[in-house]
């Protein structure tokens, strides 16, 4: 029993390891609010400024931002995985992370985790 928990805590410990594999390109937020005014505007509010005539039912990156318990990992994940309505974009792991990175600088009191 007690050599089956620690097999299990190797497997989860390669797990977040392979998570935060996911995440090992330098973060750039400016790159990442780029793509968002090209990419992600047609459809979401992008900055806490713009008043964009979008769908009412889009969340804005700022409301996705201010989700309480946010982190990159959940909104790298929300991305990556095609949820109707919103399309599978493709995006390299650079331009997630990016994205992503510029999303959470949208959190109230700056900066998030
Ligand atoms: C064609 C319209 C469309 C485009 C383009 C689009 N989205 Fe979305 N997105 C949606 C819709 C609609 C939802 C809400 C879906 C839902 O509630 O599951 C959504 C949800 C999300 C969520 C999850 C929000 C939550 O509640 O946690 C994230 C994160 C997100 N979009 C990021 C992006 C990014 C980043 C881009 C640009 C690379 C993008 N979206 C481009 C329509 C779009």
């Amino acid at each position: 029993m007690q050599r089956f928990s620690s097999a299990v805590l190797i497997w989860m410990a390669c797990t977040s390891a392979a998570i935060a594999g996911a995440m090992t390109p330098r973060p750039d937020p400016e790159k990442g609010r780029q793509l968002a005014e090209r990419v992600c505007v047609e459809c979401h509010i992008v900055s806490s400024r713009a008043e964009s005539p979008v769908a009412a039912d889009v969340p804005s990156f700022p409301a996705i931002a201010a989700k309480p318990d946010q982190s990159m990992e959940a909104i790298a994940g929300r991305i990556v995985i095609p949820h109707p309505p919103m399309p599978a974009i493709a995006l390299t792991r650079e331009e997630i992370v990016n994205v992503t990175a510029y999303i959470m600088s949208l959190r109230s009191g700056g900066a998030g985790p």
